[in-house]
């Protein structure tokens, strides 16, 4: 017999994007709509999460209709609602999971709740197909972990940030060089107009799959600072490509002792930080060395989207792991497992 086609109509509101999403059997993207708040909250320098649930609120209908629209289809031709929970702002969590809910009440829908770290892995499934056991690299505003994945929604944490995530480290950084927030993409501009002639040291160089990016972010503090205080310019250029040049080499690092320890013959990387380009460059470099598989998302789908929450859906529909109204409540903060 033929396998049905299985729809799923994803919500994502974690932060400062609302974005909605039609995925079919988890793989492929029938139709995705992403409102970014970044405008605004760059006037802040960051974040503004009062205004980011209100903003939520005014626009969920609007990307309702449009992803709708795009994909020609009706809240009732999907087969499950599913929804981000945690981690994220709860004001903002909060008003992608009462649509859900709504959504689900009304056109009688099971209701799956979606970790969104688990969105990030998952949103390889978008351009490439996940192949376990697989090493994956969860790099975001929030997180830097190492996990091992021996099959869906089986996430062994290796290692994991012991302070600032990278892309924090990042967004602090940008704001430190007078870069407007996020900051990721802008130190990353720089740093490739720039040379590494800070020499920073590389962080957290132990046995451990562990990471850190404190010490480092206060190293390009001091040299800002030192700069001040002899009234030079700032080469806000190589500045940028120093930090990068030893953020990276730390995490590549660690990635590259988990591949010969565990013999690891895939790879996936995922979260905001994946899109950046000299980071996907090194793990290109990496795997290449070592023969591992390598799968790098598509760059719409590293940041913050609905189609990944429905590729991170589709496993759980499979199990038919769906959740009461009770059961779905925003959480701020949550491990993968
Ligand atoms: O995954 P994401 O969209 O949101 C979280 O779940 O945290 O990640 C956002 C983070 C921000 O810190 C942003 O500055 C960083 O990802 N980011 C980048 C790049 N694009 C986004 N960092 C470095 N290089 C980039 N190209
Ligand atoms: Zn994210």
């Amino acid at each position: 017999m033929e396998k049905k086609d299985i729809f799923i109509l994803a919500i994502e509101s974690s932060c400062d994007e609302t974005s909605m999403a039609i995925v079919k059997n988890g793989c492929d993207v029938i139709a995705l709509s992403v409102f970014t708040q970044i405008d605004t909250h760059k006037l802040y320098g960051g974040v503004v999460p009062e205004i980011a649930s209100r903003m939520h609120t005014e626009v969920i209908t609007i990307v309702l209709d449009d992803v709708l629209k795009k994909a020609n289809m009706k809240v009732e031709e999907v087969d499950a609602i599913a929804v981000t929970y945690a981690p994220g702002l709860i004001g903002s969590l909060m008003v992608g999971i009462e649509c859900a809910k709504t959504l689900s009440l009304i056109y009688n829908k099971p209701l799956i709740k979606v970790n969104h770290i688990a969105g990030h892995i998952y949103a390889n499934n978008l351009t490439n197909k996940i192949i376990f056991p697989t090493l994956a690299l969860v790099v975001s505003g929030g997180h830097t972990d190492l996990v091992l994945m021996k099959n869906d929604y089986d996430f062994e944490v290796l290692g994991t940030t012991l302070d600032d995530a990278i892309g924090e480290a990042y967004d602090k950084v940008a704001r430190v060089l007078g870069e407007k927030y996020p900051g990721g993409p802008n130190v990353e501009k720089l740093a490739l107009k720039g040379k590494d002639t800070y020499n920073l040291p590389i962080p957290l160089q132990d046995d451990s799959y562990n990471f850190s990016f404190s010490g480092l972010k206060s190293s390009v503090i001091n040299e800002v600072n030192k700069c001040k205080m002899k009234k030079e310019e700032i080469n806000k250029e190589n500045l940028a490509c120093s930090f990068q040049t030893s953020a990276i080499a730390s995490i590549v690092n660690k990635c590259e002792k988990a591949i010969i320890n565990l013999k690891t013959k895939n790879f996936i990387i995922a979260g905001g930080v994946s899109a950046n380009k000299y980071l996907r460059n090194q793990l290109i470099n990496l795997c290449d060395k070592y023969n591992v598989n390598l799968s790098l998302p598509d760059f719409v789908y590293c940041t913050d989207n609905a189609a990944m929450i429905g590729a991170a859906a589709y496993p759980l529909f499979l199990k038919s792991d769906f959740s009461s109204f009770d059961d779905v409540n925003p959480e701020s903060r949550l491990p993968l497992f």
